[in-house]
């Protein structure tokens, strides 16, 4: 990666309905918490479009507002050619994910695409698929974005500077 500051990250699963919502979510209010909401851009999408403008699943929305955080307010969408340009930055939630990114994105932008949890805390761990599980698989994602949200922060605190962002989710 290069050493150009990071101003916008994209968080992307499959569906953007589970994981990277919260990915995203968490990761806002930790910034937030933390006195680092400098003007990063923060957004999140999914390599399938099948839920595309709906809500987090309310599985999502749940475990988050168990911990005080809103994603309610999000809607999912697919990710866009446009993006592999806009973002400094895309977490894939596993290996899936990543090697789908990388599929679709330009040669060029290959070296900005990452699994999440390597990224943040240097474990080679993919953020596992709840969909078809109960609400403890929930929880354990949760547990996992929190952990790398906060690494997260930390690795970014030295390199993130101020930006006249003008997307949504502008910090
Ligand atoms: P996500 O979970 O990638 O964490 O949003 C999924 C959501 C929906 C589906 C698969 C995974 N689906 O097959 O519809």
């Amino acid at each position: 990666m290069s050493a150009k500051p990071i101003k916008s990250i994209l968080f992307v699963c499959l569906g953007n309905i589970c994981r990277s919502p919260l990915a995203e979510g968490v990761f806002r209010a930790v910034l937030t918490e933390q006195g680092k909401d400098q003007g990063l851009v923060i957004d999140s999408a999914g390599t399938g479009g099948w839920h595309a403008g709906q809500e987090p699943d309310r599985r999502s929305i749940a475990v988050a507002a168990r911990h005080g955080v809103d994603i309610s307010g999000q809607r999912a969408r697919k990710v866009l050619q446009e993006d592999f340009s806009r973002f400094d930055l895309m977490l894939g939630m596993d290996n899936a994910n990543v090697r789908d990114l990388k599929a679709l994105a330009p040669q060029a932008a290959h070296d900005r695409i990452h699994l999440y949890l390597d990224f943040a805390t240097g474990k080679t761990v993919d953020v596992p698929d709840p969909y078809y599980d109960g609400a403890e698989a929930f929880a354990s994602v949760y547990r996992m974005i929190r952990e790398a949200s906060d690494a997260l922060a930390k690795r970014l605190g030295a390199s993130a500077s101020p930006t006249s962002g003008h997307a949504s989710s502008t910090m």
